[in-house]
């Protein structure tokens, strides 16, 4: 058994999630409840193969064994019945950067990158930064979950969109999409000759009941399109050592996109991920279970407590990753409004839906990757607050 409700001391570590806020806003009393990494302690197994691999004293330039690849492999092959081969894989400092690669790649200034909002603010600024022209298809919520709006993305596909990047499963509103839903989207964009960035980062912080499909799986046209990102950092706590993987099916685009890669200089992944991911991939799974049926707690009991406590806030369960949108709408507040009451009154630091897109205003997204005493304090922090 791990130990989840650890309190680890993260200030003074440097920490983007705990040191930047606090340096912001000159207060070291905020409860950073914001970026996606979590406050638990990595299984034991990673960090004993990082320190051995430390103890060696040779940093030197490193390129990524068989044996990192054979683990993705194989855990491909057991969580996600995917029958991936080394070829088809490269190596990246991380899956932002793979996005930017995909978007240089794939596409001309000028050109059209559609999103499906509220989405991951990088995902905006990749195609914004890069010169591209932003489309945006919105998800609609059914009173219990966002879906797809097939006939708006259909048509924004078919104004002359040439790469979709897809948040698979979906970043902030947790949604793992189905089967039928990725293979219709294959078809559109297969039909319409457009490639397809499957952001899978999230895809093992799934809930009990659920099960993650890997894209470029569900129909042949979607292995012919599809450039899939994903890596061990979400799922074992170790964002901070920038390592990820890219795998592409189709031998034409896979040189296309190793080489926008090439250019772009990200293939040259840190040593310490390496040995961090291998590891993680082969010892990783008992905690990563245990961490999952904890985090799967946290989110029952944010449901229940804002059910009783703060029911002007519609709360629901994410089936996959260890964020949770919440919505404010009821209050009335501009966003501003609302995030200042949360950091000035509440002492909370929540993400503003407004930075995923025009559909999060009225929303915030809570990361509930941390010991519960942290999310009890951090809801008893906004009911206090908002009374
Ligand atoms: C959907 C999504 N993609 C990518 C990232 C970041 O990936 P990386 O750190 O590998 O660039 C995150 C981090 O929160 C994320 O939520």
């Amino acid at each position: 058994m791990y130990n989840f409700d650890k309190l680890i001391q993260r200030r003074g570590t440097n920490s983007y999630k705990w040191d930047m806020i606090a340096r912001k806003y000159k207060n070291d009393e905020l409860l950073p409840m914001w970026v996606a990494d979590m406050d638990f302690e990595i299984a034991p197994e990673i960090a004993e193969a990082v320190k051995k691999r430390a103890d060696h004293l040779t940093y030197g330039y490193t390129y990524a064994p068989y044996s990192f690849y054979e683990s993705i492999i194989n855990w491909n092959k057991k969580r996600n019945d995917y029958d991936l081969k080394k070829e088809w894989m490269n190596v990246s400092i991380g899956v932002v950067p793979s996005i930017k690669a995909a978007i240089y790649g794939f596409t001309e200034k000028g050109d059209k990158v559609l999103i499906q909002t509220p989405v991951y603010p990088p995902f905006h600024h990749s195609v914004t930064a890069a010169k591209r022209e932003l489309v945006t298809s919105s998800l609609i919520f059914d009173g219990e979950k966002f879906n797809i709006d097939f006939d708006d993305f259909e048509n924004k596909i078919k104004s002359g969109v040439k790469l979709f990047i897809l948040s698979n499963p979906h970043n902030p509103v947790g949604r793992l999409w189905t089967r039928e839903e990725l293979e219709k989207i294959a078809d559109i964009c297969y039909d319409n000759n457009v490639k397809i960035v499957s952001d899978e980062i999230h895809s093992d912080v799934i809930f009990r009941g659920n099960k993650h499909t890997v894209f470029s799986t569900v129909s042949e046209k979607a292995g012919k399109i599809s450039i899939i990102c994903a890596a061990p950092s979400k799922t074992f706590n170790i964002a901070g050592l920038s390592t990820s993987y890219i795998i592409v099916e189709n031998e034409v685009i896979r040189k296309q996109m190793w080489d926008a890669m090439d250019f772009m200089g990200i293939s040259s992944v840190n040593l310490f991920g390496l040995t961090a991911g291998e590891a993680a991939y082969i010892h990783g799974e008992k905690w990563l279970d245990e961490m999952l049926e904890y985090v799967e707690g946290n989110a029952d009991f944010v449901c229940e407590y804002i059910d009783e406590k703060l029911p002007k806030i519609k709360a629901y369960k994410a089936q996959s990753t260890y964020l949770m949108w919440l919505d404010f709408r009821k209050y009335g507040m501009t966003q501003t409004e609302l995030t200042d009451k949360l950091i000035n009154e509440a002492q909370v630091v929540l993400n503003s839906g407004a930075d995923f897109g025009e559909e999060g205003i009225g929303f915030m997204r809570l990361n509930i990757g941390c010991p519960r005493s942290m999310v009890k304090q951090c809801l008893d922090r906004i009911c206090e607050a908002f009374k």
